[in-house]
């Protein structure tokens, strides 16, 4: 039951610096109202313009998006090109306001199964928007954890057979700089939306130690107020990271 008072963070208490989120539900979203699916997916744009005004107020410094997962591709072609021209527009609308507001933006996934028009404006947005320093958006489009690990271990094996790498010197580090996500710490808080209790194959490596919270909330319907609550959960978890007492 969703409550009626908003969720009120705590300021000066323990703020979740990465958030992830899968953003799930729109078809159902859209379903319910007797619309299209793809009329779901242009409402939940709006809820990712929300979530990054959200989490810029509430001073979160990196917010990852999954977007497109690889699967996603195996959706009838009609959704898909509803979806890569959402993405395009959503680019190409959004991108002086993100600069305004001091977003960066990073596209990570396989860029090259996109259709090229995609592609430009996703590229675009990235190169105008570099330098932003109040939130990075990392946008997963084409994405998969697995996949991921496997191009990283590829890479490493390569440079082993190369001569490059000692295989007993690859430790966790040297993994996570194969990763796509190199350079950007794991995930504090993972957050799903629409009931669903499952990680569908997202940065299986980097939320090894993320807290979970799962909304009943649909996508199209996520609203600062939920964001507030995901966060104000994460504040009343006890992060122990395997040891008996609270990092
Ligand atoms: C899951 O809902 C959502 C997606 C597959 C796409 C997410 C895309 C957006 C929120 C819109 C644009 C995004 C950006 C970053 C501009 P679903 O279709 O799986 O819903 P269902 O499970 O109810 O069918």
């Amino acid at each position: 039951m969703k409550s009626n008072v908003p969720a009120r963070i705590d300021m000066s208490g323990p703020m979740p610096r990465h958030v992830a989120v899968i953003m799930d539900g729109n078809g159902r979203w859209a379903r319910r109202q007797g619309l299209p699916r793809k009329t779901g997916h242009e409402a939940g744009m709006n809820a990712v313009r929300t979530t990054i005004e959200a989490s810029v107020d509430a001073g979160i410094k990196i917010l990852t998006l999954f977007a497109f997962s690889t699967d996603n591709w195996n959706r009838p072609s009609e959704e898909v090109s509803a979806l890569m021209s959402l993405l395009k527009a959503y680019a190409e609308r959004e991108c002086s306001e993100l600069v305004e507001k001091g977003v960066e933006v990073r596209v990570l996934g396989t860029l090259a199964r996109m259709q090229p028009s995609a592609r430009e404006a996703v590229e675009r947005i990235m190169r105008e928007t570099e330098g932003g320093t109040t939130l990075r958006l990392n946008l997963m489009i084409s994405y998969s954890g697995r996949e991921d690990i496997l191009t990283a271990v590829r890479r490493l094996a390569a440079r082993a057979r190369a001569g490059e790498l000692d295989p007993a010197e690859i430790d966790e580090a040297c993994l996570e700089r194969a990763l796509l996500t190199s350079g950007i710490p794991d995930p504090d808080l993972l957050i799903r939306t629409s009931g669903e209790c499952r990680i569908s194959n997202f940065m299986l490596w980097q939320i090894s130690y993320s807290e979970i919270h799962i909304t009943p909330v649909l996508w199209p319907d996520f609203s600062r107020d939920d964001l507030f609550a995901a966060v104000l959960d994460y504040q009343r978890r006890d992060r122990r990271f395997g040891r008996i007492t609270s990092a």
